[in-house]
């Protein structure tokens, strides 16, 4: 089947875009809370757990770029503020203050979060026929799932 140019899409892209930005918010919202549990984790595995949300929050920063350029692409409006990123998002802020098996599991829920609003992006963008945020969303989600298992090994 040929590849749609972006001009060649049809109007249910109001819904990829929609999807999209959502993905966006949840992944800038879930970026901002593992920079938060980098800062102030504690405890025996401070090491690993602060390296660990270092990695991921240097990964969510470069997808939410991928994201939003995704959505220009395809002609939408990035969402681009913060207060209307939290209230896209499913994920909220926490406080920071919290123990460090209770960061793991904030996180991993967060992590188990994106990926389901992905994989449902992934899915309107197939019945849209846009193979490419296709292909984004399941590359994301993939990474999103990759992350959701290392913090739930150190819990199981
Ligand atoms: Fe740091």
């Amino acid at each position: 089947m040929e590849l749609l140019t972006p001009s060649e899409l049809p109007r249910p892209a109001e819904a990829i875009i929609d999807a999209l930005n959502q993905a966006v918010a949840e992944t800038a919202v879930t970026t901002m809370l593992a920079q938060n549990f980098h800062w102030n984790v504690t405890g025996m595995a401070f090491g690993p757990l602060h390296d660990l949300f270092q990695k991921i929050y240097e990964d969510h920063f470069d997808a939410q770029d991928d994201l939003a350029e995704r959505i220009k692409a395809i002609g939408g409006h990035a969402e681009g503020t913060l207060a209307g990123m939290i209230k896209r998002s499913k994920i909220e802020e926490h406080n920071g203050h919290a123990s460090d098996s209770e960061m793991i599991k904030k996180m991993l829920d967060a992590q188990e979060t994106v990926a389901h609003t992905l994989i449902g992006a992934c899915d309107i963008a197939a019945d849209c026929n846009d193979k490419l945020t296709e292909d984004l969303c399941i590359g994301r989600a993939r990474e999103h799932q990759k992350f959701a298992w290392m913090l739930k090994s150190h819990i199981s």
